[in-house]
């Protein structure tokens, strides 16, 4: 449909154009008035978004982009389905409107640009198009201008706004409250940090109204762009798009017939349907690549947690070099004995000695095994074993090396028969004074996700910019970090909470899977430095349950085989677990507090439910009406004991089993920082 607006008389008048577009349960007002262009959404009724204002300025050429005259706007509507390669379930329903405003700046020389709208069940999102046209080709943009005005002190489940990390800890404060210096403050454990200031803070960003709404304020198809923080104005309960910058303090050099990345505002009335939401996928593009069949979600064991815990070193000097031949075999050993897909192996390469702190360009080639690692002979054991090693490219930040040395690490892996990488990018940036998540770096993880595939190489990537859904695209790029993760159970200063799980379905997951390593079995971390305080803030089950409500298609079993030989029985729901499924029910949830899902495991009957809570014991009820009538299924129930606690007493756990069907209705106890893990077997 194309509406033509009449053609003003006075293009300077302040006649509004403001045009009202119903979808399902999301309205969108929005247009030019008093010249601005402005937009603002409500839900069921119920304001989202108050009347708000859309902009750029650019830096060259030297232009405010902020009053308009509307020319045109074209609306249609689209229902689709579609199959992801792997993911939560076999198909995706992607039906929305969209909405494309095409205008034309009033200063003169007049640039043209369009604003689209996507209006569907989940809630609104909007994006620029910079069409080609005769006044504007190259151009630097200094700032976005994107307003949220949420006009109301909502709670809030937030990150400092940083350009370099998201690997804090949530805070949950109303919108008032945030101050995310003070928050940063109490931090002392991030290898590097770039904080804006008190008011700025990182999406995905979880909201939850007063008014019983909750809203989730996120970006999705994040190219050739840098990532987008949120700037609060608490005067007004307003937020504005903040860019990360590059070395020289611009935010991005586009080229006219440009889209920038989605801004997403996602809206429920219950928690459980922000999580059931796809609308960031769907707002992603369709993968290019044909062939994908050798795209492979995983469950991988690894020769990591014993170096994080002091048992043994990345590097080879120092006597407690964990990457030899004999100590992988034993991983591979256990591994191939459980069923496991892959091992990882870090510190098997020369540089680990001088890693990290000096800024340094040269640190790692990639293709230089340490002498004590022998790489030929664990190829053919591997093998022989039907396991595949995971490689790891550790970049330490310079990655300006890793681009020069890409090709050929790819091609190693490639002859010593490896199809996984996971990737790390711990240190400051090379290029000097760019950030993780600025322009260049955005397209630096792309670049490593096209390269990769072109070698049929699947990527997970710790430290990149947060995820915003292009696993749809590039779904080789299977999993990222971006978030605190297991490896945080052993930082000093704040650790990992029991909340914080609750937090991240609602917050990091919203962009895509994390590989957050769970299946920590033992408690204390003194196991090897009796000096070390630190312990695991979790329940056994909660570390189990944690398979199923964070989703990856890549799930490590974190912890030492020695810590999984304590307790196979418990092992068994991780040997057990499936990590690619046909259906994802969110049970329940509530941010900050419990989270349950269930998950139908890929082309089978069978069902897996995890189930977690935070500081608070809590009872659950889980219906099973997800079942299929009229069917018996034997459920194994993973569960705390009954004197669990995560603090006290976290390695208490019982196994029960029972026949279940669709009517039946567990009533579950979690204990404190516990959880619940269950199989559901067809009968
Ligand atoms: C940080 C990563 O998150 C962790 O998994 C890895 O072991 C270290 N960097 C070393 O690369
Ligand atoms: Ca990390």
């Amino acid at each position: 449909m194309r509406i033509l607006v009449f053609i003003l008389l006075f293009p300077f008048s302040v006649f509004a154009q403001v045009i009202t577009t119903d979808f399902k349960s999301a309205r969108l007002q929005a247009g030019v008035q008093n010249n601005q262009f402005v937009y603002q959404v409500s839900f069921q009724g119920k304001q989202v978004i108050a009347p708000s204002t859309l902009g750029f300025d650019l830096v060259k050429p030297a232009l405010s982009l902020d009053s308009f005259e509307l020319i045109q706007v074209d609306s249609s509507i689209s229902n689709s389905v579609w199959r992801p390669v792997w993911g939560e379930e076999d198909e995706i329903y992607d039906f929305h409107k969209k909405v494309v405003y095409h205008l034309k700046t009033i200063a003169k020389p007049s640039v043209l640009l369009d604003i689209e709208f996507r209006l569907a069940k989940e809630g609104a999102a909007f994006r620029y198009l910079f069409p080609k046209q005769e006044n504007l080709q190259h151009f630097i943009v200094k700032d976005e201008k994107s307003t949220f005005h949420l006009a109301e002190n909502a709670m809030a489940f937030w990150i400092p706004g940083d350009y370099d990390t998201n690997e804090y800890l949530y805070n949950t404060t109303r919108l008032s409250e945030v101050d995310a210096l003070k928050a940063a403050a109490q931090e002392k454990d991030i290898a590097v940090t770039a904080l804006v200031d008190a008011k700025t803070i990182q999406v995905p960003l979880m909201l939850k109204s007063d008014r019983g709404l909750y809203v989730n304020i996120h970006e999705a198809a994040l190219i050739g762009y840098p990532a987008m923080l949120l700037s609060l104005n608490k005067n007004d309960y307003s937020l504005t798009s903040h860019l990360v910058p590059d070395a020289v303090g611009n935010k991005a050099y586009l080229e006219t017939g440009f889209s920038t990345p989605w801004r997403v505002i996602n809206v429920a009335m219950k928690a459980k349907d922000i999580l059931a939401s796809r609308f960031i996928l769907n707002l992603n593009e369709p993968t290019k690549l044909v062939k994908t069949d050798w795209i492979k979600p995983q469950k991988y064991m690894g020769v990591w947690w014993e170096m994080h815990i002091g048992k043994g070193t990345w590097q080879m000097t120092g006597g407690k070099h964990a990457a030899t031949t004999e100590n992988t075999k034993k991983y591979i050993d256990f591994a191939a004995k459980h069923g496991f897909d892959g091992v990882l192996v870090e510190g098997w390469n020369k540089g680990w000695e001088d890693w990290f702190g000096n800024w340094k360009e040269e640190v790692f080639d990639f293709v230089s095994p340490y002498p004590d690692y022998g790489l030929n002979e664990l190829k053919e054991y591997a093998k022989a074993k039907g396991v595949k090693l995971i490689m790891h490219h550790e970049t330490s930040g310079a990655v300006t090396n890793y681009e020069r040395r890409m090709d050929k690490a790819f091609q190693f892996m490639k002859d010593n028969e490896i199809n996984t990488v996971k990737t790390g990018y711990v240190g400051k940036i090379i290029p000097r004074g760019e950030h993780h998540d600025s322009q260049w770096m955005v397209n630096h993880y792309q670049r490593v996700a096209e390269k990769a595939a072109t070698y049929g190489i699947m990527v997970d990537a710790h430290e990149p910019v947060h995820p915003t859904g292009l696993h749809r695209t590039f779904p080789n790029w299977m999993s990222n970090e971006a978030a605190r993760g297991t490896e945080f159970n052993n930082a000093p200063t704040l650790g990992i909470v029991p909340e914080h799980q609750t937090i991240l379905p609602f917050t990091r997951l919203m962009g895509g899977p994390m590989d957050y390593t769970p299946g920590l079995f033992h408690f204390e971390l003194n196991q090897f430095e009796k000096d070390r305080k630190q312990k695991v803030l979790s329940t056994l089950a909660k570390q189990l349950a944690l398979y199923i409500t964070i989703y990856s298609p890549l799930h490590m079993a974190a912890d030492l085989p020695e810590n999984y030989e304590k307790h196979m029985d418990a092992f068994q729901f991780i040997k057990d677990v499936p990590v690619n499924w046909s259906e994802t029910v969110v049970v329940d949830a509530e941010p900050g507090d419990f989270v349950v899902i269930a998950r139908r495991e890929k082309n089978k009957g069978n069902w897996y439910v995890g189930g977690i809570t935070d500081e608070q014991a809590r009872k659950l009820s889980i219906p099973l009406n997800f079942l299929k009538p009229n069917k018996k299924y034997q459920a194994i129930l993973y569960k705390d004991g009954a004197d669990a606690h995560y603090a006290s007493n976290p390695a208490s756990y019982q196994i029960t089993k029972q026949v279940v069907d669709a009517s039946t209705n567990l009533l579950v106890d979690l204990a404190a920082g516990g959880g619940i893990a269950i199989q559901i077997l067809e009968l």
